[in-house]
């Protein structure tokens, strides 16, 4: 197979600062060891999150140029819309700042304010952290029904986001009453980017329809599902990706969405309605909070951005390339014997740190020791998910490399996967670390650290 290129070529660059191993001891030391507080200046290689962190294309910034900033009714509003219809068939749309601004009105149009949601329940193949925490907000529970499959990062199954269908069946069917509506992720973020199949959306639908249920997708990285389904899922792989797509949102009532992601801009988000009802009464609850219902909260031109962004997403050759080099870094730390959640997802690569440094018990967050010394090996910024992001609710002891869109090319991949195999040959000589100070909640944001034994990696 001849290699896949970047189907793109660079048009306007942004320098990296290159900087001394001597130098990120001193940032780790300044941040407290949380890598959240390095100044993203003194980073090299930025794999905290794909999430707004992309780049545009030349047609993107030539959309913000267009961008009509009128307060109601620009054309920049409907040419979005449009777009948005297109792809999703879905009629009624929200623009919003980002993906929770979205969630927040889901749930106070279909549970209420906090306090209203006690004694209901939300079913998900697994809650994204901003889903879940706006969810409960309104005093309901959430829960995830993912497949066993899915709670096991060694196998490779091809869908390992699909939802629990006997399990949903079951609770609708026990405490259907209680379950204000179903919700999809895809790709589903919380276990690795992993797709969901088309198969097993129709089945979501059949149940919501049998227990008069309305089913909602957190559509974020719908176009990456899309490709997977596309590749993976038999009778597929002769469908136009934009046919997938819009199967999947054909088999639901709404939908969330960060355009963040899939949208390829570097903010704002999006609330699909299919009920009119419910369309208008979100609408007034966008204008008390985000703003008038023809910008939500957005600039003229950022609506532009994304009308341009989700017609790019999916174009097969970028989808191509996007998925194929996720996979690229997977396969790499694969072959050097570094285990990673497979098989690799859409957007990111998890490693599994508690293998990688085996020495270093959970109580001292090997995810931790394991991200601190990726940054100060070679200025790699990575994202712990383990027992300092989840605290006694974590499975495993992750690290997280998001890979942002069109913006890294193969040779930065190839340093990064260099960076992670010097590590690893001096994985024993890795330290520990204690929390020194931490907030009440969501401490990875906030928390101070400090290492257990000071020793450092030798270069
Ligand atoms: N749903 C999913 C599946 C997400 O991955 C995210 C964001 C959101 C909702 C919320 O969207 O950030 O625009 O408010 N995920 C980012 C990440 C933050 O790094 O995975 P938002």
């Amino acid at each position: 197979m001849k290699t896949i290129i970047e189907p793109f070529r660079i048009k306007s660059v942004e320098p990296i600062r290159m900087t001394t191993r001597e130098q990120r001891v001193d940032c780790l030391k300044a941040a407290h060891y949380n890598l959240f507080a390095i100044p993203s200046q003194d980073v090299m290689i930025d794999l905290l999150t794909d999430s707004g962190t992309g780049a545009m294309s030349s047609e993107q910034w030539a959309g913000v140029m267009r961008g009509d900033e009128s307060y109601a009714g620009a054309p920049s509003w409907f040419r979005f819309r449009d777009v948005m219809v297109d792809i999703t068939g879905i009629e009624h749309i929200l623009p919003t700042h980002q993906g929770r601004a979205s969630e927040r009105l889901l749930v106070e149009v279909m549970i209420g304010s906090a306090g209203d949601g006690k004694g209901k329940l939300v079913p998900n193949n697994a809650h994204f952290d901003t889903t879940r925490a706006n969810i409960e907000h309104s005093g309901c529970a959430t829960i995830d029904l993912l497949t066993a499959d899915g709670q096991n990062p060694a196998t490779d199954s091809p869908f390992k986001g699909n939802m629990d269908l006997d399990a949903l069946e079951k609770l609708l069917s026990e405490r259907g009453d209680d379950v204000p509506f179903v919700m999809v992720t895809v790709t589903c973020n919380s276990i690795g980017g992993q797709p969901v199949s088309l198969e097993n959306l129709r089945g979501v639908r059949a149940l919501c329809d049998r227990f008069d249920k309305l089913f909602f997708l957190d559509a974020c990285r719908f176009a990456e599902n899309a490709w997977f389904i596309k590749q993976r899922e038999p009778g597929q792989g002769d469908r136009p990706v934009e046919d997938i797509a819009r199967e999947m949102f054909d088999l639901c009532d709404g939908a969330t969405i960060s355009s963040k992601k899939d949208g390829m801009v570097n903010i704002g988000g999006v609330l699909l309605f299919r009920d009119r009802k419910l369309f208008d009464k979100t609408s007034n609850l966008l204008i008390l909070t985000e703003g008038y219902m023809t910008y939500g909260g957005l600039a003229g031109r950022d609506l532009e951005a994304m009308a341009v962004g989700f017609r790019e997403v999916l174009r097969e050759d970028y989808l191509r390339y996007r998925i194929r080099s996720t996979e690229y870094l997977g396969e790499k730390l694969l072959e050097a014997g570094i285990g990673i959640v497979r098989p690799a997802g859409g957007h990111a690569i998890y490693i599994d740190a508690a293998a990688f440094c085996p020495h270093i018990p959970k109580e001292q967050f090997p995810g931790q020791a394991l991200a601190c010394a990726l940054y100060e090996a070679g200025g790699i910024r990575s994202c712990e998910i383990g027992s300092v992001m989840m605290g006694e609710h974590a499975h495993m002891e992750l690290v997280r490399l998001a890979i942002p869109r069109r913006t890294y090319t193969q040779s930065h991949i190839d340093y990064v996967i260099e960076i992670i195999m010097e590590v690893k040959e001096q994985a024993s000589s890795l330290v520990g670390y204690r929390i020194t100070e931490e907030p009440a909640a969501l401490r990875h944001f906030t928390a101070k650290f400090e290492p257990i034994d000071s020793a450092v990696l030798t270069p």
